[in-house]
């Protein structure tokens, strides 16, 4: 049986080039979501699953994310002069005292599961979490991956948020093939990267959230490059599960593609109407932006 994961590794690696010329400075993992950036969000819902060991996968341009988890000597400094003891809290409280972050350098983009393959030397043989920060999963209730983290201590297995997608979005994800779900879960069968819609097994998509058994980064080191010359971490559980179970997981909770600019948008968007300073004016603001724009007439 699989024990309760404590290390989560987040692939930030990326080049983020959907989001140019932003992200020629800015790393995409650091837009913000209202007041925080997407990096913030992430790490908040790893530490709720029970996580205490947070490993960045990074490279050497990526100096905001190590910075933003840092201790900011002087603002800290600035902040309690000035009596802005709530300000202070948030800048204090971006990593609770019992966490710790390393980092990781990934020092050429190769693809995603050669970033998790990075981490190896930190997370060892035991059960991990693996979160992509540009999905964000937006939910009232747990979040997304202490769900799934409960889900792998319950069955022992290997742990893959997946959603359902319109067919002809499939050539944009990793595709499972599962046998029937019993609530939430069902046993994967199959798992393809990017297949087009003719040929995918299902509309099934991985989204960037995986309970991950120890066992991988053996498979990952065995992996060839595949779908757009990047070693994939999607091959690498398409060998897992050759040799034990992995598990397909609907999470509850609405997930924001982060990546992508409309991801962004409605992301903040929902952001602002579900935020108890916000929202009214957020709101307001929105129906004022349809008029003005002869979307909807109030009239
Ligand atoms: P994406 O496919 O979103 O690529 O990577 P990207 O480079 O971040 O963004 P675009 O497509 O150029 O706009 C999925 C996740 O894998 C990480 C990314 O940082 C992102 O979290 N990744 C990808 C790495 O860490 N290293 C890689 O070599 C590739």
């Amino acid at each position: 049986s699989m024990s309760r994961i404590r290390k989560a590794v987040f692939p930030v690696a990326g080049l983020g080039t959907r989001f140019l010329p932003a992200t020629k400075t800015v790393p995409k993992e650091m837009l913000p979501i209202v007041d925080r950036p997407l990096i913030q969000y992430a790490v908040d819902e790893a530490v709720e699953a029970g996580c205490d060991t947070l490993i960045f996968v990074t490279n050497r341009y990526k100096h905001a994310v190590a910075d933003y988890f840092d201790k900011a000597y002087e603002l800290e400094q600035k902040l309690e002069k000035s009596g802005k003891t709530e300000q202070l809290e948030l800048v204090r409280n971006v990593l609770p005292p019992h966490v710790r972050a390393v980092f990781v350098t990934q020092a050429e983009a190769l693809g995603l599961g050669h970033a998790v393959l990075c981490a190896k030397p930190i997370v060892g043989n035991e059960p991990f979490a693996v979160l992509l920060p540009d999905d964000l999963i937006w939910n009232r209730g747990d979040g997304a991956l202490k769900q799934m983290a409960d889900a792998a201590e319950d069955s022992g297995a290997s742990v893959i948020a997946v959603q359902d997608v319109p067919r002809e979005q499939t050539s944009s994800y990793g595709i499972v093939a599962t046998d029937g779900f019993a609530g939430r879960s069902a046993r994967i069968r199959a798992i393809v990267e990017k297949p087009k819609p003719e040929v995918a097994p299902s509309n099934l998509a991985v989204v960037g959230r995986y309970v991950l058994d120890g066992r991988i980064f053996e498979l990952l080191e065995k992996t060839t490059p595949g779908a757009g010359g990047e070693i994939q971490l999607t091959d690498a559980i398409a060998a897992l599960l050759t040799e034990q179970a992995v598990h397909a997981y609907r999470f509850q909770g609405t997930r924001f593609d982060c990546g992508t600019h409309l991801g962004l948008i409605e992301a903040t968007i929902r952001y602002a109407l579900d935020h108890e300073k916000l929202s009214d004016a957020a709101r307001g603001m929105m129906q004022n932006a349809l008029s003005e724009l002869g979307v909807v007439d109030l009239d």
